[in-house]
């Protein structure tokens, strides 16, 4: 196909870059075709004569056809085609399939670049970080484990005997066609970071400060405060003569760092296998500022109590400690506590978001709040 210039309706800048384009193209057909002398001078000429050439057919056809508003970028872009076909007629010679092609692909560095908009981190990781690193600054490090895991580190080894009624609340996932296998190592989706306790004290002697973020499932269905994938952040802290005042300490102070010095924090008590005792842990409503009222209106996030549920904890049970004898965590010489947390539930409060999903629906409107 020969070219010949269309007459301009598009002064887009999408419509400007096809006819561009298209221009360009048809030129590098129409050098790779030259095959002799002959064709080569016609060639030039077709293109970059003076009287009639293309490009001064263009000239006159695309420019003087501008809208008011679009003559200064068509001007533009006029200017860059007819340095770039000059280019390629330049480059053209008999045989000169890919002489022209390499001046087609050739960089022209003073174009402008592309914008590419950069992303944000998203409101659950930032939590999750911010959480993790207030620990990191206590001097816990950072472990992770497995999201698919066995049997035996998501419950046995952390004292849920098989037909336990405690497995029941965790509305566990399991991977089909593990029948055959024994029950300890049949996989499922972990329903909590726990495990990674246990994974962690095989691999690591007493003592240890760990702190884990990470993704669990359950078999919730989706609504605006339940999502069958979250995320939690679990902390354990296994050393001689930890006692429970340790464990109070240290996440009174991690929660005045991360919702701000004023909140207090209330223990109560609770039940996990893996601790004994165990706690729910409160902080007060850092919304509210306690009273359970904003103005006149009752505080919704804390129900008008004043206090907000933020985790569960408790000292690690010796039956867990049991599991990693063996790797120096003799029940009778060490002893230590554990506490786990959702991202998900704290972003959600932190950020004031009134529907979990809205975190997983990747709407970029919702998640450029962020950025
Ligand atoms: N794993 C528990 C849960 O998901 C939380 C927890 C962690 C409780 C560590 C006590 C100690 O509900």
């Amino acid at each position: 196909m020969t070219y010949t210039v269309p007459k301009l309706t598009d002064y887009s800048a999408t419509g400007l870059e096809k006819a561009v384009a298209e221009c360009i193209r048809l030129c590098i057909d129409e050098a790779s075709l030259v095959s002799d002398d002959a064709e080569l001078k016609s060639f030039r000429d077709r293109w970059i004569g003076r009287k009639n050439g293309i490009l001064t057919q263009i000239n006159d056809l695309w420019l003087k056809g501008a809208p008011k508003d679009a003559k200064r970028e068509a001007g533009i872009r006029v200017n860059e085609l007819k340095a770039r076909i000059q280019e390629l007629v330049e480059a053209a010679h008999v045989g000169s399939d890919e002489n022209a092609a390499s001046a087609a692909e050739r960089v022209d560095i003073t174009l402008p670049g592309l914008r590419r908009p950069i992303g944000a981190e998203h409101p659950v990781m930032r939590t999750s970080r911010e959480m993790v690193s207030v620990f990191q600054k206590l001097g816990y490090s950072v472990a992770d484990g497995p999201v698919v895991d066995t049997d035996y580190y998501n419950f046995e080894a952390l004292n849920f005997p098989p037909n336990h009624p405690a497995r029941d609340t965790q509305d566990t996932l399991f991977i089909a066609g593990q029948q055959s296998k024994p029950q300890r190592e049949r996989l499922l989706l972990r329903t909590h970071t726990s495990p990674v306790q246990i994974r962690t004290m095989e691999q690591m002697r007493p003592p240890i400060r760990i702190v884990i973020p990470g993704t669990v499932h359950r078999n919730d269905p989706p609504d605006a405060s339940h999502s069958p994938m979250f995320h939690q952040i679990e902390g354990l802290a296994v050393d001689t003569n930890i006692t429970f005042g340790d464990l109070k300490g240290t996440l009174d102070h991690a929660m005045k760092e991360f919702f701000g010095s004023s909140v207090k924090t209330s223990f109560r008590p609770s039940f996990f296998p893996f601790t004994e005792p165990s706690a729910e842990m409160y902080v007060s409503c850092f919304i509210c500022g306690g009273s359970g009222k904003r103005g006149s209106d009752p505080c919704r996030p804390c129900k008008q109590t004043g206090w907000i549920e933020i985790l569960g904890c408790g000292m690690v049970d010796p039956n867990v400690f049991e599991f990693v004898k063996d790797n120096g965590y003799d029940p009778k010489k060490v002893s230590g506590f554990a506490f786990g947390m959702g991202a998900d539930r704290i972003a959600l409060l932190k950020y004031g978001v009134d529907d979990i999903q809205l975190f997983f629906q990747g709407d970029v409107r919702f998640l450029q709040q962020w950025a």
